[in-house]
Order: C-alpha cells, then structure tokens, then sequence
C-alpha cells in the first residue's frame, strides 16, 4: 500500500475512533465552524483556531483575477467576485480584456449608471436594482459585487463621475446605504469604492491629495460612515491614489483610525486592482485583502502598460507575510485580525452554508423592469419652453439626428461596463414610443469622436439640417461614449465631443422645434445653444433600457420626475475645484475644501447653468403648510417638518422635494445651505400629500478639526424647502438652544 493511502487509512480510523466525521477534504465535518447555529463570531472564532500560520498568510491575497484564496484542507471557499456596480459584469480579466470584442462576454441586465441612479432620488428603486443585481450575481454563481461606487463628484471632468452618485454627501449615502441593504440582504458582498477621494482619473496611481481633515469627513467621508454605520457593509475597497501623502492602502488614518476606530468597521478591506506598494505598512495600515492575485496577477504585473500605469501588487503573497511576521515588522495579530475579517464577511454572507453554484437566470422580465423604470426615472427634463411632451397630432415627422441616436450608451468606460443581452437605443425608443402615430427619420450629423465616420462632417451635417428643415421636429442626440469617458482617463473637457456642438447649432438653426438629448455621465457646456433649442433632456448612460427611457418621456408616456444630482456649471471655469486640478507634479491640493459643488456655487455667489436639484416635470406642484416644530429644543432633540404637497397640474407625476438646512452663524465658516432630506412622492392630478422629515443632530453639526468631532452649535437655522437648492418654495427656522 503507498504510503499516502496508509497515512489516510489511519487519520479516517483513527477519526471513527474519537467520532470526528471527515468531509472530502479531510476536514473535521462537526467542528463548530461548520455549525451555522453558532453566531458568526464563535464560528469564526473557531475556524481561526484551526488554521496553520501558512494558511492564515495565505489568505491575505487572492488566488486569481476574481477570486480570494480558498483553503481546500478546512473547506473555506474562495469569494468569487464580479465587478459593478450597474450590473454583473464579466470577471475574467481586467477591463481591457473584458471589454474587448474578442472576449466571451458574461451577459447580465445593465442598470442606468449610479448617476442616473442618483438622479431617480428614489431610494426603493435603488433598493430593487442592488436586489435585482444581487440575484444576478448569485445566477451567475458569484458571491461578491464590486460596488457601489460612493466617490463624490469634485469636478466635472473626472473620467468616473458617471458611476457615483453625484456632488451631495447626504444623497450619496441615502442611495449607497439603499443598495448595500439590498445586495446584503440577498446574502451577496458588496464593496463600497473607492475609499477615499478617488475623484480624478488623472495619474490615480501616484496622484497626492491634499484634503483637510474637515472636507474629508464633511464631503468625501459621509457616504462610507453611513455604508458601515448604517448598512454595516462587509467589504471596503481602498482607492488608487494617496490621501495627505500615503497611499489609501497603507494609510492608517484612513483604515484603521477612521474606518474601524471611529465608525466601527468590523468586515474587511480589500485592495483596488493593483494598488499596493508594501507588506508591513499595508497589514499594519489595517488592509486585508490584497487583488489581483495569483498566477494572473503575475502575469499582469509583468505588462509594460501595467507597469507604466503604476500599479503595485504581489506584496501580500504568503511568503511575503510570513517573512514579514518572521522578522517582527508585521505581528501574528495583525494577520489574525484580517483573516478574522474575511472570514466574519464569508460566515455573514452565508458563503459556507449556502454556495452560490451559478446556472441561475438573469435578466429575467423583472430584472428588466426594474432596468427599464430606473432608466425612466434618471432622466432629467433640464429646460422646457412647451416644446414637450411631443403631440403626434403635431408632429407628424420627426427627425432623429446624432451619434447617439441610433448606437447604445448604456455606460461610460472601464470595469463598469456592462455587457447586456439587448440594447435599446434611442431611435428605436422613440420609434416605438411614436406608436406609428409620428414618421420617424434618422440622420447621423455627426460620427462620435474617436468612432469611425462614414462620411466627412460637413456632409453629415448638411445630411442632418436637410431633413431637420422638412421635418416637423428635430431630436438630437448627443454625449460622450465610453471610450471618451471611463475608467482610467479624465475627459479633455467639459465640452461636448467635436462636432457636436455644431450639430446642434446647424440643427437649431433649421428647425425651431429642436430637442437635445444628452447620453453623458457629468456636465456638458451648453452655452452656444442652450439660448436657441425649447428644450434639453438630460439621459445620462441608462443602461440596456436607456432608449425607452427617452422615448417615454418624449412623447410623454413618462412624466420626468429626476433631479440633478450635480451643478451644471456654466463652463469648467465656474467649477469650484477649477484652477485645482488635475494638480502639478503629482500633488493636487484640494483648495475649495468643504466647498464642492452647490457648495461652492452658493458660496462664491456664481450663477450656475442648472443647479443641484433641478429637474422639470409636465406636472405642477404647490407646496404648503411648511411645519417646524418644536421651535425651540436642547441638544440632542431631533426637529420634525411638515408640508403639504399638491399636484396642481392636469398629469400624474413625482416630485422630489428636498429639504436644505441653514445653518446659524458658527465658529467656523459653514456651507449657506447644505442637503439633509428628500423624499420622492408620487401623486395623481390634483392629490395632495402630506410629507414629513426628521432633522437629527448630525444634519445640524459640522466636523470641528481643532476637537476632531462633530458639533452642533446653539442659534436659529433656516429649512428651506423646495424643487430644487434654488428654487425654495417654502421656509421655516428652529433654535438650537445653549
Ligand atoms: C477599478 C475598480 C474595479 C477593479 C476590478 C479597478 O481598476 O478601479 O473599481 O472594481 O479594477 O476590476
């Protein structure tokens, strides 16, 4: 008998002898951390216990492209993960090899960009999309979703705006806190991304931000406190770049101070792509799980252009760890202690107990609903002067012109991408919007920028302005594509690509009825045209439904009810962190500090384009009977507002009412009005609802840096109430007594 057979023979004999029963594996089937009646801790408690100090540094990196490193011997599985945070999107390689044509696409539903998300303000609907790509991902036989994604929007030219949830720190935890409850709630891991301050693309592997402590917790923290504090989230992701001079990986005022001493953070932190750059500083910071890894991740490292980007990687290999523990640097309680988190998140999620085998379903009819209401409720009526909805009974032709009329844009670029079974496009959404009641033309007027043109320019346009002139109204369609915004590369400016707008001056021109339809993840410049079209529709990237989304609100089957969830500067000037990006030599300093967005605007006095918060609808509503009560109350004591809202127009439609708070004269210098409520509210022509809010202390503090905390300081602050942050349809104050 080999030896190896006879060493079995007698562990397995020797197993029945003292009643322990062996799996496959040869590992012990009764041991408590098999036992999902045990809390997590105690079974993970136990689990720990068994592992080998090799075992425990082995767990520290993955195991390939997509997956941590299983231990066959205890039977702990690998995290199968899938990138996000629109959808499931294909796992088997970088973006680069994903998207590429030649690779075997992983197909799933492709939800509207997180900043379509942002614009619905309604956080069910968010709550149903992390449900819905939770259950796709489980189908798809994955355990993990890499999102979302809660970076604020700082300038409108950073590549990755179209994947957070806007400029506000209050609505990107609203909407990040609704997705994490329903991802988790499917027994599925989302990683909230990327922690902190990814907010330009530009050299985001060597990029230092200078950001003071006060905009870290006022603008750029605020989501992620809430993920961990309120949706207790299991995985955090760290970002590329370094924050105050350390990278997010081996920073330990991130990780360590803030994420798990002040907000409790209890699960692990898992790398972004290639963003590490040592062993004993990165453990010792607080990071858990070093991605890629593997055979892959050699590969990879190994590639001119992943070198030339300046990833890092392959610093938290088992060898790595166990001669950094060897030689003190790192302490064994330290790899404990990540270990102990990974092995917290796989207990939480089920992933011993439940496996996700795969060979499910996805994009079933609901998991297109759900695409196609989220795709109707981002879009963003942004000006109308009665030129829609579109009556067929007066437009009889109607031409749709533009480079992204009759091509899908159902995101921006990089490992968000999400490749869906179908695509509507926008022609074909007002084709089928139309009924047959309206002839419906097509005209290319411009090829996107990058994209092959079949035709010189001058000709498409002349193309274009022939049948806008013969037809009763022109739509055009314009915006960025994915390779001209995405991951990995800021947009060259906040324009709209070459030749667009020109399209739309050369249209307008020729058709008075001329309707822009803009597919972009962030603000454009409008200003040469926005004087000369009745009306501009705001589409962001809606996903597989995006088209449908456009044709319903056009021809008015939808009423629009989304709301900006950035300021639309005038031009990039007008931006507050203009003259603060992209940064020289590697240092960008963040110099408008708490002062992002509407922030900013309101504070510097300038006039945006569309402000925060806007968005028209074909309805009317009246606003009424503001309450604030108590008007007077201790520290502590949370206020409750009132009002009465009326549709007063003649269609069924949504409104998001939004509350801003104003603060009383402080020690510090303090935002005129910042977010603190919303609610979306649906009614039927001349209802009326009444809404309430709760404003607690937290909406009232500000983070003080000289204590390191927050504070809410006594004296009257304003509520202001209304359609959008400038348009203040009711007010009210309360008094924070001494
Ligand atoms: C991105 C992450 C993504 C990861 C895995 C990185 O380049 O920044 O957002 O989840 O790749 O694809």
């Amino acid at each position: 008998m080999p030896l190896k057979l006879a060493v079995l023979l007698l562990v397995l004999l020797s197993a029945a002898v003292v009643g322990v029963r062996l799996d496959a594996q040869g590992a012990d089937r009764a041991a408590p951390y098999k036992n999902p009646v045990l809390t997590v801790d105690e079974r993970v408690k136990d689990l720990l216990g068994r592992m080998t100090a090799e075992e425990k540094a082995a767990m520290l990196s993955g195991s390939g492209w997509m997956e941590s490193q299983p231990i066959a011997r205890l039977g702990i599985p690998a995290i199968k993960m899938a990138d996000g945070p629109m959808g499931v999107r294909n796992w088997r390689g970088s973006s680069a090899v994903t998207n590429a044509a030649a690779t075997v696409p992983v197909t799933a539903t492709a939800f509207p960009a997180g900043i379509g998300m942002a614009a619905s303000w309604d956080l069910e609907l968010v709550a149903r999309e992390g449900r819905a790509i939770a259950q796709e991902v489980k189908a798809l036989g994955r355990d993990m979703i890499l999102g979302p994604t809660l970076n604020i929007n700082r300038v409108p030219l950073w590549g990755r705006n179209f994947e957070g949830y806007g400029e506000d720190p209050y609505l990107a935890a609203r909407m990040g806190v609704a997705y994490i409850k329903a991802v988790q709630a499917e027994g599925v891991i989302p990683s909230v991304k990327h922690f902190a301050a990814n907010n330009e693309e530009y050299e985001r592997h060597r990029i230092d931000e200078k950001i003071s402590e006060r905009a870290l917790h006022e603008i750029y923290f605020p989501a992620f406190k809430a993920a961990v504090r309120e949706a207790d989230v299991w995985v955090v992701m760290n970002a590329y770049n370094k924050v105050n001079g350390l990278w997010c990986a081996e920073n330990p005022y991130l990780l360590t101070d803030t994420l798990r001493k002040r907000w409790g953070f209890r699960g692990f932190v898992i790398s972004d792509w290639g963003s590490t750059y040592s062993t004993a500083a990165t453990i010792n910071a607080g990071m858990d799980l070093e991605m890629p890894g593997g055979e892959r991740m050699r590969i990879w490292l190994k590639k001119p252009e992943t070198i030339r980007d300046g990833n890092g990687a392959g610093w938290l290999t088992a060898d790595k760890v166990l001669a950094a523990v060897a030689s003190g640097r790192v302490t064994q309680e330290a790899v404990d202690e990540s270990v102990r988190g990974i092995l917290r998140v796989m207990f939480s999620a089920g992933l011993f107990d439940h496996p996700h085998p795969g060979a499910g379903e996805v994009d079933t009819l609901e998991q297109r609903q759900v695409a196609r209401t989220a795709a109707s409720e981002s879009v963003v009526l942004l000006k109308n002067a009665g030129a829609l909805p579109l009556d067929p009974e007066k437009a009889h032709t109607i031409a749709v012109i533009g480079p992204s009329a009759a091509v899908p844009r159902t995101g921006g670029g990089g490992s968000s991408l999400v490749r869906p079974k179908y695509m509507v496009t926008a022609l074909d959404g007002i084709q089928e919007a139309s009924g047959g009641r309206s002839e419906i033309a097509y005209a290319l007027g411009a090829a996107m920028e990058g994209e092959e043109a079949v035709q010189p320019p001058q000709a498409l346009r002349d193309e274009a302005v022939a049948l806008a002139k013969k037809s009763d109204v022109a739509v055009v369609v314009v915006g960025y594509s994915a390779k001209l915004e995405g991951e990995g590369f800021d947009r060259k400016s906040m324009d709209l690509p070459a030749g667009q707008d020109e399209l739309i001056e050369a249209v307008a021109a020729a058709n008075q009825n001329t309707i822009v339809v803009i597919q972009a993840g962030a603000p454009v410049t409008m200003s040469r045209w926005i004087g000369r079209v009745p009306a501009v529709v705001y589409a962001w990237y809606g996903g597989q439904e995006a088209g449908h989304a456009i044709g319903d609100v056009l021809f008015g089957a939808v009423n629009p009810s989304g709301k900006l969830p950035v300021t639309f500067p005038k031009e990039l000037k007008d931006s507050p962190a203009y003259g603060h990006y992209p940064g020289e030599n590697l240092h960008v300093e963040y110099a408008e500090g708490i002062y992002v967005g509407y922030r900013g605007f309101d504070k510097s006095g300038v006039e945006p384009l569309f402000p925060f918060g806007h968005g028209l609808s074909y309805t009317t509503f009246e606003y009424s009977r503001l309450k604030v009560a108590p008007a007077r109350m201790a520290v502590g004591k949370p206020v409750n507002v009132s009002l009465r809202v009326r549709n007063s127009g003649r269609r069924a439609g949504a409104e998001v009412v939004q509350l801003y708070l104003q603060a009383p004269p402080s020690r510090l210098d303090r935002p005129i009005r910042e977010l603190k409520g919303f609610d979306r509210v649906v009614l039927q022509p001349g209802e009326t609802k009444t809404i309430s809010f709760k404003i607690n202390q937290d909406a009232m503090s500000f983070y003080d840096t000289g204590i390191q905390d927050w504070v809410a300081e006594p004296g009257k602050f304003g509520v202001l109430v209304g359609a959008s942050s400038r348009d203040i349809r009711a007010q009210g104050e309360f008094e924070l007594a001494q």
